[in-house]
Order: structure tokens, then sequence, then C-alpha cells
């Protein structure tokens, strides 16, 4: 594959930066940007994220303002030839506008006005503060559009929540005219007759209403609508004098938004990322978490994109505060990097004094000093990333993929059941990626609305709602030929949350899968249940894993059994699934297995297969490649509190940081990284 070209237009290295607020410092330390610019080039520093939360600076009074210090910052920083991706400020309003138009403050799900004072707090809709933020914007964009510093837009910052005023709900019933035309239309939709709910006019559609499913769906879905809605208003305003490439900040797998659809108002991806390593007999847990983001992100437009921000250290707001042991902080920010990140930023690059992040990870911590374990560790981090200056613009072109969907994980959610604690939807497609990351496989990240083509393996865990054609589509790839993996829970609704009839999985799946489903078993903590293999099953799965939470009756229609339920009334009965169909096969696994089952379900599936693994490696060490103009780097990652020592096979190359040639095998310490360019 070709390379892609870098993220900022003429320069090839990775964005090596972070958030950037002097404006919180030059009132009472005017020189504070001389003394940031030696840690910037301390550190091995290229750009900044300027002007997140800067509004009341630009314009301290209505309609007056102040760019005075914003003009030296940024001569100062493209002096010192760094670069800047200007914030649009829209993510906090200043006070005095939230006084005096009260309506650009949000309205809570219980009506009442958010208190004024934090950030994203401001209504999606109001026209007023719509104004004032295409104005701000506009000021911006015509003040440093071509400003020599300026190399992409930073618009607001980390997008969050519904608004229920009286514009964001009318806008909603606009939304919904356009979708379903007629009341009679969204009355079916949402099964509206339902406890008396149709509506007999627009006007009496309220969101919040929790027991109607389809419409928390739809408000779900509109609420992502006001967010890209919104984004595309703050772009148009930044069009009028600039066309750098505008991005905003995403938050991983947060539910509460669609990133889908976000991703397609965005030039290209940018991500924010806390793993906290916390759970500290799980490191590799964590790790193959933090890397289903970044495949996600880096499968949203199929081309590098950008780590936004993580934390050089602690963070002040996870549950414990907890320090990256050395080694950690290279290995998290190059596993961004093995996962498509063509650049790793930091919240933040200098520590507040005060206010409620002062105790937040920074580049610059309160003791201003460069010789601390930290520091250290990012100069490091620095150093790395420009050895790996080749690497930029190289990609991974994975021959599997994980179906994650917020929209499908919405519907399950917003379900009144079945049993809303063993849904873990997350937890679950989590659980199914971490197999194939332990298997070294690379993986795509993807949606169900995306194209299959091109992939060989497709795992779709608790695909619960089949969005229109999703169907058609599973069916047209596992008859050319892919290998698909369904689980219990999907194919039982359709993109309004009806329930689909004549069997589960519903909209013609049943053929696909060569099996119906019956009825589903909820487990309790209690209950004991068992997947057991069938002898000399075609998958040569051997060895038994145990069943939590969910367990389906299903009743094999040409599917071949390959393992049964152990226990309980359905004991014998089928459990573990493979149909031929076409040139394909459709695997259905009817029970939640553990992970050590997935693990080796995976591994049979991906043999089987023909699905290649990059290395088969000892527990928590990670291997993935990236590759580009004929050149291959594999980049190798230790996630033990152990020295991880492994033999390599046929790799061959050289250690792009040391310089040493690499074969036959490889010794990483605890938290070890390390980037092989092969021969
Ligand atoms: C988010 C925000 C930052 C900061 C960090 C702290 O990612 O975007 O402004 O609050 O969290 O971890
Ligand atoms: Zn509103």
């Amino acid at each position: 594959m070709k390379k892609f070209p870098p993220l900022i237009a003429g320069f090839p290295h990775f964005l090596y930066g972070g958030d950037y607020n002097p404006d919180q410092w030059w009132h009472d330390t005017p020189n504070i940007v001389d003394e940031d610019m030696k840690f910037a080039r301390a550190a091995g520093c290229n750009t900044f994220s300027v002007g997140i939360f800067s509004w009341a600076e630009w314009e301290p009074e209505e309609g007056k303002f102040d760019f005075s210090r914003l003009d030296a910052l940024l001569d100062r920083l493209a002096a010192e030839k760094h670069h800047v991706l200007l914030a649009t400020p829209s993510a906090s309003y200043p006070n005095w506008m939230a006084r005096r138009y009260p309506e650009v403050v949000r309205v809570n799900s219980d009506g009442k006005r958010t208190p004024l004072g934090g950030r994203q707090c401001h209504c999606w809709r109001s026209p007023i503060y719509r104004e004032k933020v295409a104005l701000i914007n506009s000021k911006l964009a015509e003040r440093y559009g071509k400003h020599p510093a300026l190399v992409g837009w930073h618009i607001s910052n980390e997008y969050y929540g519904a608004c229920y005023c009286d514009y964001c709900k009318a806008a909603f019933r606009q939304w919904l005219k356009a979708r379903y035309g007629t009341l009679e239309a969204l009355n079916s939709a949402w099964w509206a007759h339902f406890w008396s709910h149709a509506y007999s006019d627009w006007d009496e559609i309220e969101p919040g209403l929790v027991c109607m499913d389809g419409l928390a769906l739809d408000w779900f879905r509109f609420t992502t609508e006001q967010v890209c809605d919104f984004i595309r208003h703050e772009v148009a305003a930044v069009r009028k004098h600039s066309d750098l490439p505008a991005t905003t900040n995403m938050m991983g797998y947060n539910p509460h938004l669609d990133y889908w659809r976000i991703a397609e108002v965005c030039d290209f991806i940018a991500d924010d990322r806390y793993p906290g390593w916390l759970e500290v007999k799980d490191f590799p847990g964590t790790a193959a978490n933090t890397a289903f983001c970044h495949d996600m992100h880096r499968a949203m437009k199929k081309r590098p994109w950008l780590l936004m921000e993580s934390t050089p250290s602690n963070t002040n707001w996870q549950p414990y505060y907890r320090l990256k042991r050395p080694g950690l902080l290279r290995a998290e920010e190059l596993l961004a990097v093995a996962h498509g990140a063509d650049g790793v930023m930091y919240f933040q690059f200098r520590k507040g004094r005060g206010g409620s992040e002062k105790m937040h990870g920074a580049i610059v911590d309160h003791a201003r000093s460069t010789e601390t374990r930290v520091f250290r560790e990012l100069a490091e981090v620095g150093e790395t990333l420009k050895k790996l200056q080749p690497v930029l613009g190289t990609g991974t072109v994975p021959e599997a993929a994980v179906i994650f969907d917020w929209e499908v994980m919405t519907a399950l959610n917003v379900s009144g059941g079945p049993s809303h604690e063993s849904k873990r939807v997350m937890d679950t497609v989590l659980a199914h990626y971490r197999a194939l990351w332990e298997l070294n496989i690379p993986t795509d990240v993807i949606e169900s609305r995306a194209d299959f083509s091109g992939y060989k393996l497709i795992v779709a865990p608790m695909l619960y709602a089949l969005l229109p054609g999703v169907a058609e589509r599973i069916r047209e790839f596992v008859r050319a030929g892919g290998v698909w993996v369904s689980t219990y829970l999907s194919g039982y609704v359709n993109a309004s949350n009806l329930c689909w009839l004549d069997g589960f999985p519903g909209d013609g799946l049943r053929e696909v899968f060569g099996l119906w489903s019956e009825e589903l078993d909820g487990l309790t903590a209690e209950d004991t249940q068992h997947l057991a293999p069938c002898p000399g099953n075609a998958l040569n799965w051997q060895g038994q894993a145990e069943v939590r939470d969910f367990a389906e009756r299903i009743h094999p229609e040409g599917a071949e059994v390959l393992g049964v339920y152990g226990e309980d009334f359905y004991a014998g009965e089928a459990a573990l699934t493979v149909n031929a169909f076409g040139a394909g096969f459709a695997y259905y696994q009817a029970a939640r297995c553990d992970g050590k089952f997935l693990h080796d379900f995976y591994a049979l599936v991906a043999a089987k297969h023909g699905v290649k693994s990059l290395l088969a490696t000892p527990p928590g060490v990670h291997v993935m490649l990236r590759e580009g103009d004929g050149e291959k780097y594999l980049f190798f990652f230790n996630f033990q509190t152990q020295e991880a020592r492994f033999p390599l096979g046929d790799i061959v190359g050289k250690e792009m940081v040391t310089g040493e040639r690499i074969h036959t095998e490889m010794t990483l310490p605890a938290f070890g990284s390390s980037v092989v360019k092969l021969d």
C-alpha cells in the first residue's frame, strides 16, 4: 500500500505536544511562554492545541475583542517552528454571555437550566449562541487562518450531552417529521399505542419518556445529529477564511454519542484516551481496551489519526491516582502509533496552579523541572518519535474486523430487558476484540453500516438491532466466502427497536446461520452452565467453557453443532454452531462464554480460515503492524510486570531506536516496547 499524506501538509513528522493554556498564567506570570518554550524544546514537542476554553480571553466583554496576547503567542510559536491547532472556544462560554442571554445555557432532562460555569453546558440550538459562536470562530479564522503557526482547527472540546430546551425540543420534532413524515408512521415505529402513548400532535412529543424505547433510540440519534449540526455550523464559520483541516476530539467508546456520525463531519480523526492502568492484575486488558479505540479511530477514515489527549502520568478524575509505572508511558503512546496514530499529544502542557485540574498530569509539573522521572520519559517518547519518522503515513489493512455500533448498542441499552445488569454490550465487544488482540491478528473496529468487503473474518457480538440493509450485506459477505461470527442476542429488532417476527435472528439471517433461536435464558450468579465440545467437531475445539449471563436455546436448521450445553433442562442442546452458506461460514455462539473460550475459539477459526496472526506470543505480549511503500514496521509490547522472552520465527529486521539487528528471539522488560523495521 502507498503511504498516506501527513496529518499536517508538508510536515512529515509525528505530532507531539499537548493542550496549551498559557492564558491561565499570563495575567500573573507574563513571561510564562518563555519558560514553556524551553520545556517544549527539551521534551521534543512540536504541536500545541491553543485556546480550547479561552473565549473570555478573546472576548472579555460582549463585542469587545482582544487578540493581542494570542497574536504574540502564535507569533512566538511560529518563531519556534511549532504548530498550532487553534481551538474554537465554544466548549465554554464567558460568564457575561450566560447572564445576558440565559437561553445559551443548557436545559437538563428535568427541565432546569444547568448552573453557570462548567463546560459543555451550552444549548445546541439557541440562535444567540449559534450567532456568537459563528462570530468568534470567523474572527479567529480571519485573523489566524493564514498564520504560519496554524495547521488546523480544534473544534470545541469533547462535545457532550443533550439539551432539553424549547429550541432543542422543536428541532427534535422537526427531525422526526423529516424521518417519519406522518404521526401514524411514527406511532407505528415507536409502538406508541402501548400504554396509550399514541401521539395526535407533534408537540406532544417529549424526549425523556424512557418507557418508549423507539423514542429513546431516536433521541440518541437526534442528539448525535445535534452535535453534527453544531460542528457543521462551527466549521462553516471557520471556512469563511480558512481551508485548514478541522477536527474535534472524541472520547473513545463513550456511549453518549455516535462517533461514527461525528467522524463524518471531521477532516481527520482525533481521540482522547486515558487508560488508567488500574486493573493491576490485568494490564494487558487495559492495553487491549485502549487498542480497541485506536483500531476504531484508524478504521473511521481508514487512515492515520491523532491521539489528541493522553496523560503523561496520573489523572485527577479516575478512582485511583495511579502513577504510570516506568516504561508504561512510552508503551502507551507507541501503542497508539502502532494502531495508526500519526501524532500523540497530552493533556496538558503545563499543570495549572489552581482550578479543578491542578492535580492532573502534565508535561510541565509544578516543580518546573526537566529532572523528573515523568519529564525524562516524555523526552524519551519525543526522541523515539523522531526515530520513527519513516513509519509516518503507513497504514494497516486488517483481514479481521469487529463490529461496534453505537446505534445497535443503544437500541439494546434503552430496551426494558433482558436484564439491565447483564447486557454489558461494550464489555462483550471488548472481550471478543481482546481475543483477536491477544492473537496478534490486526483488526479494524467498524460499524454495521460499514463496507464488509475486503475482510476475511467479521465478528459481530450482540448485534441486537439490524439496521436497514445490514442482514442483506451479511448474507452477501458470507455467500462470497467471508467468515462471520455472531452471538446470542443478535438480530432481535429492526432500526425502530421493533422485534423481528418468525424467529431470531431476523431479517433473513435465520437462513444464513442455519438456525433459529427459540428462547433466551438469563443466568443468575448462582446458576452454573457450561459449553462442552461435540466430539470430533469441525473446529477441533476442545476443553470446556463457562457460560455466564445469557444462554439461548437454539435449533439448528442445517447448521453443524460444534458445542452443546452441559447442564440444566437444555443439556445436550446446541450452543455453538457453524453453517456453511455459499462459499463462506457463519458461526453462532448461543451463550456468553469466558475469555479463555474466546481466545481458543478465535485461534481455531483464524487457523481454519486462513486469517493471519503476526506472531504467536506469550500472554501480555502484543504485536502490531504498519506498512506502506513496500516497508513493514512491527511494533512489540510487553504489558506484563515481568520480562518477556519469545521466539521471533522468521522475523528479521532492525530496531528503529537502538539500531540493533533483530532476529530469532526478543526480550522485552516489563512494559517494554520496541519497533522493528523488517528487512
Ligand atoms: C478531557 C478534556 C481535557 C481535560 C482532560 C482531563 O479529555 O478534553 O480538557 O479535562 O479530560 O483528563
Ligand atoms: Zn437547547
